[in-house]
């Protein structure tokens, strides 16, 4: 292969899918490998579009095992990691915290690893992508944003996997000098999202009248960014990022859990030609998530200012984009709410 490899892990995840194929499309002349485990979020059903492409390649492989790993990247030898392969479900962490802690930190440290293996001290056009979280910072009050500068003060074991994870990421690029970059992402939403995360689970149950289950009393907020427009962020950093840095990436769109259910609902009974007010009927408030962080903002200037970076689709779009992607995928949405997921489900809200 003389192409550049540019290899992606967590590719057949939500957001992953969309970084591969932004990549396999826009860049014809690297190779895109997806590496990925297949774990229930991972589904190749996000990328049958872009499968049969000649500068793609898929690899099932599990990023806690390190000797995997070093040989797939002395056979692929990679010039660039995108790493978003991950334990990502908040709810998931506080059931079971060891499996995102093997995962989201033993995981990187092995991909860092066999990255400095094969380069070998050798870093020209070389870059390790870190893809992380803006719940590395922890919670706001009702003002204020996040910064790159902001302390991390992780609260939930998934917060706190992915800031440790962030750590090793700094600290292989002061020990050794590996080339990285770090992304700090707000709540994405979009097309292949889990519906275990807020929005895809309150599509899912308003198609199957099931109640909506809203933790607490609604009033948290989220920083909402449509999946392509971190696709292009990613993109973006990875190609002119300055190596050791981060940049938190965001949509300037702040949402009360409750308020975004509610508009959401509104556009579903528009969409499903439903009498208004129906969806908003199945709104229940449950049981709060244990050490659940009040608010998330982004302070996205850094991006905009140093590469130009703004998001190109309004939260209004986006939501309008997002309800006719599942109306039209009720068999994506069928395939992955079978099996495993009902379990999951019974056992996280009939608590
Ligand atoms: P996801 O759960 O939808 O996908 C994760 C992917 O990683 C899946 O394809 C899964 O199969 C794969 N994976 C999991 N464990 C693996 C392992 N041990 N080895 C190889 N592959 C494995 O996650 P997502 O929402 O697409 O998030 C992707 C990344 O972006 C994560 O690192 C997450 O922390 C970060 N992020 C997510 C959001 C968001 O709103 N979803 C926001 C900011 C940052
Ligand atoms: O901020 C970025 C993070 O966003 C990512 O790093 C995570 O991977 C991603 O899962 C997401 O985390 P959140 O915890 O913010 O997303 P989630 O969709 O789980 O929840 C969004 C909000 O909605 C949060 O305040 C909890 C609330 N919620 C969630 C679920 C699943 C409910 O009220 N009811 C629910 O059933």
């Amino acid at each position: 292969m003389n192409k550049k490899v540019i290899l992606i892990t967590g590719g057949a995840g939500f957001i992953g899918s969309h970084v591969v194929r932004e990549f396999v499309r826009k860049y014809p002349d690297n190779h895109i490998i997806n590496l990925d485990a297949l774990t229930y979020a991972g589904n190749l059903e996000n990328l049958l579009d872009v499968q049969q492409a000649p500068n793609y390649t898929f690899v099932k492989a599990d990023i806690t095992d390190a000797a995997h790993i070093l040989a797939l990247f002395r056979t692929y030898r990679p010039d660039g990691i995108i790493h978003l392969a991950a334990e990502s479900h908040v709810d998931r962490s506080i059931e079971s915290p060891l499996s995102f802690v093997t995962t989201n930190v033993i995981g990187t440290v092995n991909l860092l690893n066999a990255a400095k293996d094969i380069w070998q001290n050798d870093f020209d056009g070389k870059r390790f992508h870190h893809v992380s979280t803006d719940e590395v910072y922890g919670s706001l009050g009702e003002t204020g944003l996040f910064t790159e500068t902001s302390a991390y003060d992780p609260h939930s074991p998934y917060s706190a996997s992915k800031a440790s994870s962030d750590h090793f990421v700094r600290a292989y690029h002061d020990t050794y000098g590996l080339p990285v970059v770090l992304t700090n992402c707000s709540n994405n939403y979009g097309p292949n999202h889990f519906p275990e995360k807020l929005i895809p689970l309150c599509i899912n149950n308003i198609l199957s009248n099931k109640p909506i289950p809203i933790y607490g009393n609604g009033k948290y907020t989220r920083d909402w960014l449509y999946v392509i427009d971190h696709a292009r962020a990613i993109d973006l950093v990875y190609h002119k990022g300055n190596n050791g840095e981060s940049y938190n990436v965001g949509g300037f769109n702040e949402w009360q859990n409750i308020q975004l259910v509610e508009e959401l609902c509104r556009q579903m009974d528009e969409k499903l030609a439903r009498e208004p007010g129906t969806s908003q009927k199945l709104i229940t408030f449950v049981k709060d998530r244990p050490g659940h962080d009040l608010r998330y903002a982004i302070d996205a200037g850094k991006i905009h200012r140093q590469l130009g970076y703004a998001p190109s689709v309004s939260f209004e779009e986006g939501l309008g984009l997002t309800i006719d992607w599942f109306l039209s995928n009720k068999a994506w949405l069928e395939h992955v709410t079978s099996g495993q997921y009902q379990q999951y489900y019974q056992k996280q809200y009939k608590k």
